[in-house]
């Protein structure tokens, strides 16, 4: 079974998605610890129902931060590292720690609308097609190779939080999906490119908001 750990820094109902997936069997995964930069993050409060290790990492001290991440990851065997919602930038240092071996999930179609709020840039700029992405994690802020990714319609009335909930449920099956490619060893990384290997779909074998994913999903 894959040992996952998440970063993440708020409500984690993208961490809640990975351990429903785990638990019904969707994925053969276990999360073994939790991460957050923030001590009232829901997450923690999520890990904790779940008999997870959880653990409030204060990051006043950037280095200091990551070196104690780095040293509970290790202290629970992790062979994933997710970034689920976790809103600082990650050090090259960290980054070389857990090369190949950290993913993110991100509410854009990169590289549309990198950092903070990509929903409210994609509904400011117009974009009448939004969606998330998953990606392995690289020097550059939502830059590294890209994995998976889902296109989510932009209504005409949406704002920011129409917007982001509706892409949030997509968010939902495409984090799991990638860990379990991942996990099925289907993913492999040529330069800036990965490729997918051939295996089941989800596509097929479950019922999922109607949208367009990327081939693999
Ligand atoms: C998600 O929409 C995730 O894609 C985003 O934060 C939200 C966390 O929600 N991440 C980023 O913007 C990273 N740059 P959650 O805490 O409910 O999973």
């Amino acid at each position: 079974m894959l040992k996952i750990g998440v970063l993440a820094s708020g409500r984690g109902t993208n961490l809640q998605a990975i351990i429903d997936a785990c638990n019904d069997g969707r994925i053969n995964a276990k999360v073994e610890c939790v991460i957050s930069d923030n001590k009232n993050a829901f997450a923690l409060e999520r890990a904790k129902k779940h008999g997870i290790a959880s653990y409030y990492v204060d990051a006043s001290d950037r280095r200091e931060h990551e070196r104690r991440m780095d040293e509970i990851l290790r202290s629970h065997d992790v062979e994933l590292v997710i970034g689920a919602g976790y809103m600082r930038i990650l050090s090259e240092w960290f980054i070389k720690q857990w090369n190949r071996k950290i993913i993110n999930i991100h509410p854009a179609l990169l590289p549309s609308f990198k950092g903070l709020n990509a929903q409210k840039q994609a509904v400011d700029y117009g974009v009448k097609i939004a969606g998330c992405t998953t990606h392995f994690m690289d020097e550059l802020p939502d830059h590294g190779p890209i994995i998976l990714q889902a296109a989510v319609v932009v209504k005409s009335n949406d704002d920011e939080s129409t917007l982001a909930e509706r892409i949030l449920k997509v968010e939902h099956q495409l984090l799991p999906r990638t860990i379990d490619l991942y996990e099925q060893k289907r993913i492999v990384i040529e330069g800036r490119k990965v490729r997918i290997l051939p295996g089941d779909s989800w596509k097929e074998k479950y019922s999922y908001p109607d949208v367009l994913y990327s081939e693999g999903y």
